[in-house]
């Protein structure tokens, strides 16, 4: 589970008020830490107290459901709503694409309907090799490239192929245009009858172009509830779906999302998520820091990153306002960005996420000759040298002028994942109602695609083509 502290590694003044930043002091919230210890000499303790109590009227808001976008709270209870009919229903569409011998899925989909699915599989999967009785889960429909669609359709041609398809809207131009091609591809393989046993699609329960062809195609359809946005739908069948035909156990993630859930309902002070929350505000709002680095050690967790990006950069960035969120995966981003993050200019902030076991072990060995001169670190675990070169990023970061949260799970499985997406989504509800804004709608996303459709020439956008082509 998470885990967040205050204090620890730095040596920290020992004055310890309520809402002080610079205890040593453990504050384990079931099992969730919060490090707020890296922050401690660019911020007040003062300060701080006053964002909390601004995190708390956020959290108020949030909980009385009174705030900007309170159609869209859905995904609050989501780890104790999910039924059991959606959960055996995800677990029955993989018993049977396995017993079809389907060794490759195709999960269509962009943005919320994607990010957290591809996450959870990156994280949870071997990094190299794939169980034999588990299929290989890949994505479409998150890009427009020709060679990509190309590239997977050698794949598919190869292989015994199933497709999710996945929008809200069902309108979304790039997993349209994927889902024509191997809709096409399937039906032509298999024939059209045995494509609808190969196809399923989430999608909202009635509207939509995704849910018309459904019905009429005859697919296996999940629901998007309507009152969840793609962003927070991680742990809706949009999520569990792909999740649970990838041979994950999306019990174990629910409950981990629940246990979170219950520990984040109370209004307090000590709350994670009000603490990230109130510190990431304060960092912002005081210290003018503009963009916020979320900072892996794991490649399996890079793309949790480009989940919180998208969750944390919709949710935030309008109305002129915002942390722009980043991200760096280290220990390789270091010897990229990590000039930049250490010297260059001082407009950011960083939020490690730290796991604290590895799930494998792997020791270094001793060597005779000791030419790479590396005999130091002989008997030593990797994770050691990657939990020291973490440390020693935090300080050198720190003398650079970079504040620091840690966010820690305890090690990389479907529980502490589950957990972890709650907590970052309960904590952006509560972030961008102190930033000011709603966090749960996403206006400025439509502007691209009235300027693409216009270039496309699609029907009914005849007006916007003119106007554009005297632009171009
Ligand atoms: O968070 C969001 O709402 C968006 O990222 C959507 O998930 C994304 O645009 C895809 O939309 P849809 O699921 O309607 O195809």
């Amino acid at each position: 589970m998470m885990r967040f502290f205050l204090g620890g590694l730095l040596n920290l003044q020992p004055d310890n008020a309520r809402h002080c930043i610079n205890g040593n002091n453990l504050i384990s919230m079931n099992m969730i830490k919060v490090n707020l210890g890296g922050c401690s000499s660019f911020v007040k303790d003062a300060d701080y107290s006053k964002y909390v109590g601004k995190a708390l009227d956020a959290f108020d808001v949030l909980q009385n459901e009174s705030g900007a976008g309170n159609d869209f709270l859905g995904w609050k209870t989501l780890p104790v709503d999910v039924t059991e009919d959606i959960i055996s229903g995800c677990e029955a569409v993989r018993d049977s694409w396995k017993a079809k011998g389907i060794n490759l899925v195709i999960v269509i989909g962009i943005g919320g309907s994607y990010l957290g699915a591809k996450c959870a599989l990156e994280a949870l999967s071997h990094s190299f090799v794939r169980p034999a009785d588990q299929p290989q889960v890949v994505f479409a429909g998150n890009n427009l490239s020709e060679e990509y669609l190309a590239e997977l359709m050698d794949l598919a041609k190869t292989s015994n192929v199933a497709v999710i398809v996945i929008s809200k809207s069902g309108t979304t131009t790039e997993p349209a245009v994927a889902f024509r091609i191997f809709k096409e591809y399937v039906e032509a393989t298999y024939g059209k009858a045995e494509a609808a046993e190969r196809i399923v699609a989430i999608t909202d329960a009635s509207r939509g172009a995704l849910k018309t062809l459904s019905n009429q195609e005859g697919y296996k359809t999940f629901v998007v509830p309507d009152n969840v946005g793609g962003r927070y739908s991680v742990l809706t069948p949009v999520g569990l779906l792909p999740i649970a035909v990838a041979g994950f156990d999306i019990r174990a993630m629910l409950a981990g999302a629940a246990e979170e859930r219950e520990a984040l309902m109370v209004k307090s002070a000590d709350n994670a998520a009000v603490q990230y929350a109130a510190m990431r505000n304060l960092l912002h709002l005081e210290n003018g820091k503009s963009t916020e680095i979320l900072v892996t050690y794991n490649p399996k967790l890079t793309f949790l990153a480009e989940w919180w990006k998208q969750l944390y950069g919709e949710s935030e960035g309008k109305d002129l306002k915002g942390i722009f969120p980043a991200s760096v995966a280290n220990t390789a981003d270091l010897h990229s960005m990590g000039q930049f993050i250490q010297e260059g200019s001082r407009i950011m902030f960083e939020t490690v996420v730290s796991v604290e076991k590895s799930n494998r072990s792997v020791v270094i060995g001793s060597d005779e000759q000791n030419l790479d001169q590396l005999n130091y670190l002989a008997g030593q675990h990797v994770n050691h040298c990657n939990a020291m070169a973490q440390l020693g990023t935090k300080l050198a970061h720190i003398d650079g002028g970079v504040p620091q949260m840690e966010v820690s799970i305890e090690s990389i499985n479907e529980k502490n994942l589950g957990a972890i997406f709650y907590f970052f989504e309960f904590a952006c509800g509560v972030s961008a109602y102190v930033l000011g804004v709603n966090p749960f709608n996403q206006p400025g996303v439509e502007a691209y695609k009235k300027n693409m459709f216009a270039l496309l020439e699609k029907p009914g956008y005849e007006e916007q083509t003119k106007a554009i082509k005297a632009r171009i």
